[in-house]
């Protein structure tokens, strides 16, 4: 069924693991994903960003999720990923999402309150849950100096006042992820003492990571070889991500990766046979190589296999 992550959380928590939030634009996306999570029995959060609603149309998104739930028998989260809005949020809990995002944290503290709590009102009176965030995860990387850089962090001394107040179900917290394939201009740093100090004052309260693609190195060396250009992209040391999904955090977001995944191996194939032009020939491949990249998460970042 399509379930919220209430159990999931609770679950991961106590175990000490994070479920994965892969990012969904289109049917081979969504079973790569699924397909995984199945062979593994792993939980999984399917999540839809604005731009993926705008892309494959919110019927097709939630039409192939419900798919993937009658082929695999799996319980499924299917998340707003980024509501940048109360009304963006509303259509997807009115239109069979289970959980959302409000992310108000380009707002400051009060308006970042009032538009959770209007949402987290609306949301659980219809069984689904919420998703906010506190701090700014985009720009740590581009900050000149380091009070710019904290200035975007989250303050641990704001979390527990937030939360109390919009009664949200889970919090993303910017610790120096950032989104993209390109998060770090130097060595990759992450603030897991806001991490250890946010988990403190909010003792069992599921945090969510997002920005969290390690950006495989082979995929981006793949890509170069066969016409791309993504030099000096970088992502998260896969140790870290394992150090994260052992604290607080519950849920790990992860798009770029499957983006990576799939266009290595769309330009491998098409580079390797330039007579090819039938879709389910390089698209095959591509299914293939995200379904893959999303076990190596599920096995061996996350730790939600078998749980
Ligand atoms: O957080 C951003 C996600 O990677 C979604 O990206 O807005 O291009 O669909 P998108
Ligand atoms: P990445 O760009 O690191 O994959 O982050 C995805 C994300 O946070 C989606 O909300
Ligand atoms: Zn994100
Ligand atoms: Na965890």
């Amino acid at each position: 069924p399509l379930v919220t992550t209430k159990e999931m959380f609770k679950k991961a928590y106590e175990g000490g693991y994070a479920v994965g939030a892969f990012n969904v634009n289109n049917m081979e996306i969504v079973q790569a994903i699924t397909e995984a999570a199945k062979e593994e029995n792993a939980p999984v959060i399917l999540q839809v960003s604005a731009g993926a609603r705008k892309y494959a149309n919110h019927t097709y998104l939630v039409k192939m999720v419900e798919a993937a739930v009658q082929e695999t028998g799996l319980p499924i989260v299917l998340h707003l990923d980024h509501g940048d809005s109360f009304e963006l949020c509303k259509s997807c809990v009115d239109g069979g999402f289970t959980s959302v995002m409000i992310d108000g944290s380009h707002l400051d503290f009060e308006d970042n309150i009032a538009l959770a709590k209007k949402v987290a009102d609306y949301a659980h009176d219809r069984g689904v849950v919420v998703e906010a965030e506190l701090g700014r995860l985009a720009g740590i990387e581009d900050a000149v100096n380091v009070s710019d850089a904290d200035a975007a962090f989250t303050d641990p001394a704001e979390v527990e006042e937030f939360v109390t107040r919009t009664g949200v179900d889970s919090l993303a917290i910017a610790i120096g992820t950032s989104h993209g394939a390109f998060k770090f201009k130097g060595e990759p740093k992450l603030r897991f003492d806001i991490l250890e100090e946010v988990a403190r004052r909010l003792p069992g309260f599921p945090i969510v990571l997002h920005g969290a693609s390690s950006v495989n190195q082979a995929d981006v060396a793949t890509i170069n070889a066969n016409g791309g250009d993504m030099a000096g992209a970088q992502g998260v040391p896969e140790d870290m991500l394992r150090q994260a999904a052992s604290m607080a955090v519950c849920k790990i977001n992860i798009d770029s990766d499957l983006r990576l995944a799939f266009t290595a191996a769309l330009r491998k194939h098409l580079f390797a046979h330039p007579n090819h032009f039938d879709p389910r020939q390089y698209l095959g491949d591509s299914r293939a190589a995200v379904k893959e990249a999303v076990r190596h998460k599920i096995v061996d970042v996350l730790g939600c296999n078998g749980k």
